[in-house]
């Protein structure tokens, strides 16, 4: 049998692989993406080789300056990749052969591709996850700088896009900070699950080497080798926690992208964005539109798109290795690459944010946001029960409502008319900033709380 086939696993084909095949099964284009974690994890491999006396010393020397060089030619964009060796991992040892000669063949001693390629993947993973906590860290930044300067900015808070409770703009800010903070800790979380080093496994079953994972996966930086050979090459969970915790951040940074086109509206006016952060539109000369957070938005869809995807390939297969499982890479860089530029835009986003704060604050005023207050105020007061305090509080509302006035415009004989024996001091529950002070209960909105929380949340993230 002639073997006319050059591929690393050509061996026992008597033909090439179909070009059309070659392109449709290369991973290059987007595992190229792993080539650090694949010559690190090609050199700790050839390194415990060494220690183990399963390969010479001036050998394994060989191989390790060979992957370095290889690694200086990829960094200095001097490497020419190639869809016919399929992926980074054969792309990388085809070159060593090329450059060392036949020791290069001593490398995969005692591992396979399928290990390979999860070792670098957990590693990149690893890398990239860290990046994303710290772009996380920036936003809650300033999120907590924006927050400060408006502990005293009274909005309306709303249920329903209805007017409900006055709030101070700072905690609404927090909220989404304790959201954020939550994103961080999944991406933090995830690392404990990723932390056990996959190299060493080999195809599926073990190795009858005498090797030692417990070396490789020390110097890879992982806390110990997987358990299960079958589980370490079939499990995507890793991939699938990275995915999932994108999801739900870009989920929340969606959120505050829509908030912030709905309240930049003409309608709502409730911020302004810098010019840097808008666009104009090519025929209405007076228009600024919130492209960016648009964007955010609209692109949330491809992180959710991705876990989907990815649930979707995993969910039919046997173990262990399938070739289903090398589309894994194009959807975690995708959601990596879609949600670090979401936290990276909406950071500049709240940089360049300026709440309409008379605008807040009148509108605060309207949709009668203060009825519960007053309901309280008769419970704290006039010994009622909630039942009784709102039917009167409603009352108030529609009499407010016939004769066309806010809350704060009533007078005492007004407020009289719907219960009488009131104090005088029942006009204050009208006033929203009064109304922000009284939320005093854990987590509440008041200015005195807030401050306490910002400073906590300040000490935090420093
Ligand atoms: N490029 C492959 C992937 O990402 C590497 C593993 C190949 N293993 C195999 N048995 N063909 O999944």
């Amino acid at each position: 049998m002639k073997n006319k086939n050059k591929a690393v696993w050509g061996t026992r084909f008597n033909k090439a692989t179909s070009k059309i095949f070659e392109k449709f099964g290369a991973s290059i284009d987007i595992d190229k993406r792993l080539f650090e974690e694949d010559i690190f994890g090609s050199i700790v491999h050839t390194q415990m080789l060494v220690k183990q006396k399963i390969i010479s010393k001036k050998r394994g020397s060989k191989i390790v300056n060979g992957l370095k060089k290889i690694r200086g030619e990829i960094r200095k964009n001097r490497f020419s990749f190639d869809k016919k060796y399929e992926d980074i991992h054969l792309n990388i040892e085809k070159r060593l052969f090329s450059i060392i000669g036949e020791d290069a063949g001593y490398l995969h001693i005692a591992r396979s591709r399928n290990d390979q390629v999860i070792t670098d993947f957990k590693l990149w993973i690893k890398k990239s996850s860290k990046e994303v906590t710290k772009n996380l860290e920036n936003l809650i930044k300033s999120f907590l700088q924006k927050s400060e300067k408006n502990i005293q900015t009274i909005m309306p808070g709303f249920t329903h896009l209805k007017n409900a409770q006055p709030i101070s703009f700072a905690h609404y800010l927090l909220a989404y900070v304790e959201m954020f903070k939550r994103d961080r800790k999944r991406f933090v979380n995830n690392i404990d699950y990723i932390n056990e080093c996959p190299l060493g496994v080999g195809a599926l079953a073990g190795t009858s080497y005498k090797i030692d994972r417990n070396f490789t996966s020390k110097k890879l930086g992982f806390k110990k080798p997987t358990n299960n050979s079958i589980d370490t090459v079939s499990d995507r969970d890793f991939a699938l926690d990275f995915l999932s915790s994108a999801s739900i951040c870009a989920m929340h940074i969606s959120r505050f992208a829509e908030e912030l086109i709905i309240w930049n509206s003409d309608i709502f006016k409730l911020v302004k964005l810098d010019d840097k952060m808008l666009t104009g539109s090519s025929i209405m000369p007076q228009k600024k539109n919130p492209d960016p957070a648009e964007l955010i938005r609209g692109r949330a869809g491809k992180n959710f798109g991705s876990l989907q995807a990815m649930l979707t390939t995993m969910k039919g297969l046997p173990l262990s290795y399938y070739k289903d499982m090398q589309e894994d890479k194009a959807l975690v860089f995708e959601s990596y690459d879609t949600l670090l530029e979401s936290i990276i835009i909406a950071n500049e986003l709240i940089k360049s944010l300026k709440p309409n704060k008379e605008r807040m604050f009148s509108l605060s005023n309207e949709g009668y946001t203060t009825a519960t207050d007053f309901a309280d105020y008769l419970v704290q007061n006039n010994n009622l029960s909630f039942r009784e305090a709102y039917k009167i509080s409603a009352k108030l509302v529609n009499y407010a409502e016939k004769n066309k006035k806010k809350l704060n415009q009533l007078n005492f004989n007004e407020v009289k008319k719907v219960k009488n024996n009131l104090d005088k001091k029942v006009m204050n529950v009208f006033n929203v900033r009064n109304s922000v002070n009284f939320k005093t209960s854990y987590g509440g909105t008041s200015t005195k709380n807030i401050k306490k929380m910002i400073s906590k949340l300040k000490k935090e993230f420093k």
